[in-house]
């Protein structure tokens, strides 16, 4: 079963770069405009995640997914992956994709499918994840919002 979670707009992304880089994940744009941030805390109000995207049209680019360590193998990211599944499909998105710098059992467990760059859309390619944040050897992968 997926823990609850509620979900908090972040107004301050700067204020996350801790959890994002102790996690491994890019800063550098994570303040820029047009990305959605969320911060996730557990029904005992404890903040356990974090997690965005960047609405692209009829996808999204799913990004700074991150679980407190303390929190980790209990469902949360998988909670907070539906919850923005959710919110991409409520915007129109039928598509989700996600950049990482290696293999991820984590999106695999959730559905998510490795794909080419060529199986992308222009606009998931052009976002500075695809051009630069993410290196050529990024792997990309892909999963219906629907589904
Ligand atoms: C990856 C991360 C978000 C997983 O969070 P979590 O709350 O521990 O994950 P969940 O408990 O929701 O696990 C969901 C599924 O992923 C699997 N999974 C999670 N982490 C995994 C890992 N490191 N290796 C293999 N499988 C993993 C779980 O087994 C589970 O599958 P199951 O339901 O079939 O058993 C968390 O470890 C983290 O923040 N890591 C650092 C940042 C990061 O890597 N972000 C992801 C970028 S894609």
């Amino acid at each position: 079963m997926m823990p609850r979670l509620d979900a908090t707009a972040v107004d301050d992304p700067a204020g996350l770069v801790g959890l994002l880089s102790a996690a491994g994940l890019p800063t550098e744009d994570v303040a820029e405009p047009g990305r959605v941030i969320l911060r996730y805390a557990n029904e005992g109000r404890e903040f356990v995640g974090i997690g965005g995207f960047e609405p692209l049209g009829s996808a999204v680019l799913l990004r700074s997914i991150a679980v407190v360590p303390d929190h980790w193998g209990h469902g949360i990211g998988r909670s907070i992956t539906a919850d923005l599944m959710g919110r991409a499909r409520q915007r129109g998105a039928t598509d989700a994709f996600a950049f990482t710098t290696r293999e991820r059992p984590f999106l695999a467990a959730l559905g998510f499918q490795r794909v080419e760059r060529t199986e992308a859309p222009a606009a998931v390619l052009a976002t500075r994840q695809a051009m630069g944040l993410c290196s050529a050897s990024a792997v990309l992968w892909r999963k219906e919002t629907g589904r």
